[in-house]
């Protein structure tokens, strides 16, 4: 691996021997991921552009063994079913690009919800990607280690890097297409807005983002127009980013993500991850806007719905969203860094920090 000397040192846990062990941060996307292009690649239909958060992260560690089968420990169970045979697959694919067969033991857990639409699945597979391909001496620069987390979650392969990022979605098929289709920061620097997290449902969704993406591009008549504007998004949005406008970066953001509900609603059978709780935040988003506060909403696969606002509106606009009424549950987030990991060679910081 190539790395860059540590900023975020101490992130995770001690490292027992032989033992590598990743920390990663969710990422939001402002212009969202929503369709493959490949499955088996993860190549997505459109590039996206996220936000790197500075909340729930996942820590994970792995340990080579000379056991018979991986071992995972997932939020403080063991690992069975689904969730096992994910990982176990991630890690196959590590083995089979280090060349090595051993086994190995995995222990990650998040700190926020898991599966509830807040990126749990982006800061899971970066931490994976990061501390499997350590402990298997895998060399990756983070533009492969961006490659390599994609094929665990697309939105992985932007939680690699803090601050702003973008996941090109690369040109072609097969090996080309998996080549160019990395994610990357790009600037924005002079940006530091908060991220209100409003929690109205901490359970794992029952349609996984992988099967309603599927439905949507095979199925929604609204699919092709959503992509196509979604282009239109990013190039908008970079320029957004580039003169650090935010109540643009919102106003974009926030079409961008409810043509994607859109395009959900309109697939057959139609997904519909927003509930009323979700509606009753967006109401309150906009009477904030009518009232003069620059706050914005996004919603990713799952019912919950993040903010976007300036860092000196953040009490302001999660006092609000709290006032609700007890079935919303705020966080709030700041820019968040790119994975750091700890191996028994030390303490590295691999994505930096914005
Ligand atoms: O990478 P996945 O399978 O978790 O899909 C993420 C999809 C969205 O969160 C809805 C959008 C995005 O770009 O993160």
């Amino acid at each position: 691996m190539t790395f860059t000397p540590a900023s975020t040192a101490g992130a995770g846990p001690a490292t027992a021997l032989g033992e590598s062990v990743a920390v990663a941060y969710p990422n939001i996307a402002l212009v969202k991921y929503w369709g493959k292009r490949d499955e088996d690649l993860f190549l997505p239909v459109t590039s996206s552009l996220s936000m790197t958060l500075d909340i729930f992260p996942t820590t994970t560690s792995v340990a080579v063994s000379d056991g018979p089968a991986d071992v995972v420990e997932f939020n403080g169970a063991p690992a069975t079913g689904a969730a096992l045979r994910k990982i176990e697959t991630f890690l196959e694919l590590v083995r089979a690009k280090a060349g090595r067969t051993e086994r190995a033991v995995v222990v990650t857990a998040n700190a926020g919800p898991t599966g509830a639409g807040l990126a749990s699945s982006a800061s899971g597979f970066a931490a994976l990607a990061t501390a499997a391909a350590a402990a298997y001496g895998l060399e990756l620069d983070p533009r492969a280690l961006s490659r390599l987390a994609r094929r665990g979650s697309g939105s992985a392969s932007r939680s690699i890097f803090g601050g702003f990022v973008v996941w090109n979605a690369g040109e072609g098929e097969g090996q080309a297409g998996d080549l160019s289709s990395y994610a990357e920061p790009i600037g924005g620097d002079d940006l530091d807005p908060a991220l209100v997290v409003a929690v109205v449902n901490q359970s794992a969704k029952s349609v996984s983002s992988r099967v309603a993406m599927r439905q949507t591009t095979d199925t929604s008549p609204f699919y092709r127009p959503w992509a196509e504007s979604s282009v239109l998004d990013l190039a908008q949005m970079r320029e957004a980013v580039a003169r650090g406008d935010l109540p643009a970066i919102g106003e974009i953001a926030e079409r961008n993500a409810l043509g994607m509900h859109a395009t959900m609603l309109t697939a057959r059978p139609a997904v519909r991850y927003l509930s009323p709780h979700s509606l009753a935040v967006l109401d309150a988003v906009l009477a904030l806007r009518a009232d003069g506060v620059a706050a914005y909403a996004t919603i990713d696969a799952g019912p919950n719905v993040k903010v976007l606002c300036t860092r000196a509106d953040a009490a302001h606009v999660a006092a609000t969203l709290d006032g609700l009424g007890d079935f919303v549950t705020t966080t709030t987030a700041h820019i968040g860094p790119g994975v750091a990991v700890t191996t028994p060679h030390g303490a590295l910081s691999v994505g930096g920090d914005r």
